[in-house]
């Protein structure tokens, strides 16, 4: 196998850094190919707590070197920060990835603060960054080559916008860190392209997740990209015929930081247990998540527009002393039993999810590290997912830690 793509298939936050990490060790290039810092990827490793924001999660293993793509919008401030503990040489950014300056991050927040219906945003200038691409003023990284005309062009920029805004200071303060990652700022495509040749293994890992796509989300409530592996080709210039393994990162329940709707959303005490003992706070934000079911209409959408062909079940620990489980199959709409998810956010608000129900289970499943060591009610619950969504759960995450994952064999599911 030599390339995998590693896909949210919910809101994000399914564990995709986690994943990354661990299957790292089995691959030399690590590319992150869409979003920015609005990501917060939490892996635990070598005893430390590491949250990687624009990182590849690889980084962590030295042996990878670790892209970012040209599909992503980057922060020079949150990268030099991020960057610090780090081996810059390991790293190389796109010349065609777009930049995010202060400018986005205004222009976020204004935004944010005229919307009535108000997205929620991660206020890092994610938006703006993809906007002003779009509207084909942006400022890519290959600026950064030349420090004066980077000045230009900002200064340019800013009054396009009327932004008041000191960009000598600006650029004269992060001039050091712009020399520090002038060498590491090349064209990504052909360097994946001559790896490919020399045989090298890829690993793409996703930022959000498929529900948050500007497109086959929930829109207007998503992010600005595109979170499915349909978008690696455009994002990092690697071809779709070159990747072989889409993983599809699934949350064993569901959670949502930011507003929009959610259908399987409840809020009681076993929602409030579970966002304890499963850490449900945003890695970016601090914001507690929003908890619901399983929801399987919108995880069959999911798998059919990412293309997913396997997948990952995160987070199984955390259902632990839940007495009953529940899945929605299908939703109600006027009426009418529905399969899939509709496309206006207000039809989504009213859709009336309906469950199946799984009896839970009381013991710590921390520690299994096969398939038959879990209780049979988890197993069941296992089978449903996947009976459900049509593909092969290749593996089961029971805790953070690296080696906390269950690799399915053949038929045990
Ligand atoms: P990402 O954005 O998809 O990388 O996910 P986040 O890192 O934002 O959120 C996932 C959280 O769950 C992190 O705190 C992980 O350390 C943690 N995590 C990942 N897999 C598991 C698991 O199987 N069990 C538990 N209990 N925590 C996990
Ligand atoms: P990872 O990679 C969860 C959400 C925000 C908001 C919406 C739009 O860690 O899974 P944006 O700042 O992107 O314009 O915000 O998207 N959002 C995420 N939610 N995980 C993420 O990333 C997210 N990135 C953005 O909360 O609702
Ligand atoms: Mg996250």
């Amino acid at each position: 196998m030599q390339s995998l793509a590693i896909v949210g298939l919910q809101f994000g936050d399914e564990g995709k850094g986690k994943l990354t990490d661990t299957f790292a060790k089995d691959y030399d290039v690590i590319v992150r190919y869409q979003g920015g810092n609005n990501a917060g990827h939490t892996v635990y490793a070598n005893g430390q707590k590491y949250v990687l924001h624009l990182l590849p999660s690889g980084i962590i293993h030295s042996h990878t070197l670790n892209i970012l793509g040209n599909g992503m919008v980057i922060d020079l401030e949150a990268l030099e920060q991020e960057i610090k503990p780090f081996d810059v040489s390991r790293i190389r950014i796109s010349n065609r990835a777009h930049l995010i300056v202060p400018l986005h991050r205004f222009l976020d927040a204004q935004h944010e603060e005229k919307l009535t219906h108000k997205i929620g945003t991660t206020l890092k200038g994610i938006g703006p960054a993809y906007q002003l691409k779009a509207t084909r003023v942006g400022l890519r990284m290959s600026s950064l080559l030349d420090l004066q005309r980077f000045e230009v062009e900002l200064q340019k920029l800013c009054a396009l916008y009327n932004y008041s805004f000191d960009v000598k200071t600006y650029v004269k303060t992060l001039s050091p860190f712009i020399k520090t990652i002038q060498p590491y700022i090349v064209d990504t495509t052909k360097l994946l392209h001559d790896f490919h040749k020399e045989g090298r293994s890829f690993c793409f890992e996703g930022a959000q997740g498929v529900m948050l796509d500007l497109d086959h989300g929930t829109y207007p409530f998503v992010t600005s990209s595109h979170p499915t592996p349909s978008s690696i080709p455009v994002d990092a210039g690697f071809p779709d015929r070159f990747i072989d393994r889409k993983l599809g990162i699934v949350k064993a329940y569901l959670t949502r930081v930011g507003q929009g709707s959610l259908p399987t959303e409840f809020d009681n005490d076993i929602s409030r247990g579970i966002r304890e003992r499963g850490h449900e706070y945003g890695a970016t934000t601090g914001r507690p998540r929003r908890i619901g079911h399983l929801d399987m209409v919108m995880l069959q959408h999911a798998v059919r527009v990412s293309g997913a062909n396997e997948l990952a079940i995160t987070l199984l620990d955390v259902l632990m002393g839940v007495a009953q489980l529940k899945m929605a199959t299908h939703y109600e709409l006027d009426g009418q039993k529905i399969h899939e998810v509709p496309a206006h956010e207000a039809d989504l608000a009213r859709v009336i999810p309906h469950y199946q129900t799984f009896e839970g289970w009381h013991i710590p499943i921390d520690q299994c590290k096969t398939i038959q060591e879990l209780p049979l009610t988890a197993k069941v619950y296992l089978q449903a997912i996947q009976a459900m969504l049509g593909i092969p759960i290749r593996f089961v995450s029971v805790g953070p830690q690296r080696e906390q994952l269950i690799v399915v064999k053949e038929g045990e599911l």
